[in-house]
């Protein structure tokens, strides 16, 4: 298999030539001059600093080029949660921080489980698209989070639409495996909770207004996560009380990110503000009971839990979806009954 760098400076692309010419077919360019060679490519590692004006718009410049290879490791200089968000709001589908050691590096290129989960169905090219789109237009939200600059409402939801097309075109197991294996970390999690809400949506029957109000409050639903540092939200061991409270301020952040956004509607806000609320009353933030738990929240919810457990994390075997159906029946009390049978069909065979 081949490999494509490209780079800002001419030592990267010599170390990165060390680390992976043992396994790979290596070509190169350099990024002020990049076309990136026609053809079929798997791969592509883009190393870059991405706080270079330069840089990033010459990776504005190749970015239509860019997209058309399906594993787009970008790494990049420090951790600055900026950067990392500016490199999938360029295309990457897998972001690592420089110094990166080899075996890392490899693992991402690899990345044996992610094909296992998408090795059925062959995933068509209009999926791969709306994931692309859709990641990009969260990076964009999360980046305006973090920037205080204005959320793209309008532009976020057509992309939320846009994934709705493809999962009643292409169904929803296509959307799993598309995004299983290109996206990962809380872009990969709100790419699939909105596949999953629209799913189930199309399943109960709602009209297409419904289905839109909750695609849009999919991709809206953890916008606060942006302001939530990655080593607590990607963190592959369990969290200890300190950094899972800090977690669970991110439903309050996203409602106060998006409160004056004109063009929000109240329901998006509430999805955002109460989607870790359950019937029982033990959710948060504000320990609502049933009452006061909207049907689109109690919907929105399911798809939530669900998606996060199949999620594909490089440390760990991904969930099969009948042990993940299997842990939501067992949350008694939480969970609306009569929704949860109706969400067997999207967990166990669309
Ligand atoms: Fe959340
Ligand atoms: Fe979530």
């Amino acid at each position: 298999m081949s490999v494509h760098v490209v780079a800002d400076v001419h030592a990267k692309v010599a170390v990165l030539r060390t680390m992976l010419e043992q396994r790979y077919v290596i070509t190169s360019e350099l990024l002020n001059t990049a076309s990136i060679p026609r053809g079929k490519l798997e791969s592509i590692v883009v190393a870059a600093d991405l706080t270079v004006v330069e840089n990033i718009a010459a990776l504005k410049a190749i970015s239509a080029r860019l997209a058309r290879v399906p594993k787009r490791v970008f790494l990049i200089d420090g951790t600055g949660r900026l950067s990392v968000v500016q490199a999938y709001a360029l295309g990457a589908t897998h972001v690592l921080s420089n110094p990166v050691n080899q075996k890392q590096l490899l693992a991402r290129l690899a990345d044996t489980e992610a094909q296992a989960v998408s090795a059925v169905p062959p995933e068509s090219g209009g999926s791969q698209e709306a994931a692309s789109a859709g990641s990009a237009s969260i990076a964009a939200m999360f980046s305006a989070a973090l920037n205080g600059t204005a959320v793209d409402i309008a532009g976020t939801r057509d992309a939320g639409s846009r994934i709705a097309d493809s999962v009643a075109e292409n169904g929803l197991s296509d959307w799993l495996s598309t995004v299983r294996r290109h996206h990962e970390g809380t872009f990969q999690h709100c790419l699939l909770v909105t596949g999953i809400a629209v799913d189930f949506g199309l399943s109960l029957g709602l009209s297409k207004a419904d289905v839109e109000r909750l695609s849009s409050a999919a991709m809206f639903h953890d916008i606060g996560k942006a302001k939530i540092p990655l080593t607590v939200l990607d963190k592959p061991a369990r969290l200890d009380d300190r950094e899972r409270a800090l977690i669970e301020t991110h439903p309050v952040v996203g409602y106060d990110v998006l409160k004056e956004s004109p063009g929000i509607s109240p329901e998006i806000l509430d999805a955002v503000r109460h989607h870790h609320e359950y019937l029982d009353g033990s959710g948060y933030p504000d320990g609502l009971c049933a009452a006061g738990i909207s049907d689109l929240v109690r919907v929105l919810t399911i798809s939530d839990i669900f998606a996060a457990l199949v999620e594909h994390r490089t440390y760990k075997p991904t969930m099969s979806r009948q042990k993940a159906y299997d842990i939501l029946l067992g949350m008694h009390g939480k969970l609306e009954k009569p929704l949860l049978h109706a969400f067997r069909d999207v967990a166990l065979n669309r």
